[in-house]
């Protein structure tokens, strides 16, 4: 068997391999984190702090909070009683540095917001306690008509900016893909000062109950189809701007990962694979990884990284508009 070489850089840091727990609630053990580690994980993100354990009371929260509670709810939609899932912010920095000191892979920090204010204070916290980057899920969802794009565009562009001058971290955004312009809204955050983007954050659409007739938030695990949306833009982005991708929401097989890296990503992050199929899939998905990369004849990672982006493949259009009504012609097959 070859040496391959599987490592990669992602923010400045050196992964033994591609993969990394994505923030969930596998980081709120130090000894599942320590479990993901010898199982492969090359990093871990810790899950998130969110704004609204920090400051209740924030006025510039309060701002946003009023044009539209729906969103409020939205944003906790992970977890639904949040005080009772998630540590408050301090005993978060000690469990950060906890983790920090049980293991020797890369451990990221994670902030979740959207508003400038008092709270952004627990980026500089979240560095003291040795957190080795910073990711910042920064998600709003306006239900007011007369919030225009572009005022909450650049709230979060001023977010990332103010994150930036109050850290030495190296800072990845993590944004959904509900954007008019995805590559503008990217080199902005990236001008603001980001090294890196996280995409996407994927959400639980609420359902309803029809019997109850409420409203019910309904937490489904991805699947490796929705990997698609992050694999077309991190293809379209890469080589567009100076800062590195994570692949995030639909990997669950080596192939997931293959396709990420191929599409420029420098590290694919998994979440629901392991909350479903536990943490040994690490290891099989590497083995897989490994096996692939021997029949194709690849010797590493870095010599797949782009090779299938936009910019790197010979029909550039499959990307784009063009392919859209090709895919949609293909269906006249099923003619009656
Ligand atoms: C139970 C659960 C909790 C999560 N908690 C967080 C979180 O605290 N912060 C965050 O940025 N993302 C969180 N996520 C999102 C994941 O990090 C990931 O981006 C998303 O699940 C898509 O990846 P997947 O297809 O591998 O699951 C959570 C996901 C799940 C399933």
């Amino acid at each position: 068997m070859t040496s391959l070489d599987l490592t990669t850089t992602y923010l400045g840091l050196q992964l033994k391999n591609p993969l990394v727990a994505s923030a969930s609630p596998l980081s709120k053990k130090v000894d599942v984190v320590r479990r993901l580690e010898d199982a492969g994980a090359a990093a871990v993100v810790m899950y998130s702090l969110f704004e609204e354990q920090i400051t209740h009371e924030s006025q510039e929260l309060d701002h946003y909070l009023e044009r539209g509670t729906h969103s409020y709810a939205e944003s906790l939609s992970y977890f639904p009683d949040l005080d009772e899932y998630n540590l408050g912010p301090e005993p978060y920095l000690e469990h950060l540095h906890r983790i920090k000191e049980a293991v020797s892979i890369p451990v990221i920090g994670s902030l979740n917001g959207v508003s400038s204010g008092g709270w952004v204070e627990y980026a500089h916290k979240i560095e003291q306690a040795g957190a080795d980057a910073l990711e910042l899920n920064i998600y709003y969802l306006p239900t007011d008509i007369n919030l225009s794009g572009t005022e909450l565009e650049e709230t979060y562009v001023n977010l990332v900016r103010d994150i930036r001058t109050r850290v030495k971290l190296p800072i990845a955004v993590k944004l959904s893909p509900f954007f008019t312009s995805i590559p503008n809204m990217v080199k902005r955050l990236v001008e603001a000062g980001t090294n890196g983007l996280v995409l996407f954050n994927r959400f639980y659409q609420p359902d309803f109950d029809l019997d109850e007739l409420k409203v019910v938030p309904d937490l489904d695990l991805s699947t490796s189809y929705e990997l698609r949306l992050p694999l077309r833009w991190i293809a379209i982005l890469y080589g567009q701007v100076a800062a590195d991708f994570a692949l995030t929401s639909g990997v669950h097989t080596a192939h997931d990962v293959l396709k990420a890296m191929m599409a420029g990503a420098s590290i694919a992050m998994m979440a629901s694979e392991l909350l479903a199929h536990g943490l040994g899939r690490l290891g099989h998905i590497l083995a897989d990884i490994q096996q692939w990369m021997e029949e194709n004849e690849y010797e590493s990672i870095a010599q797949m990284k782009g090779c299938m982006s936009q910019r790197a493949v010979g029909e550039p259009a499959a990307f784009e508009r063009a392919n859209y009504m090709k895919a949609l012609n293909s269906f006249d097959y099923y003619l009656p």
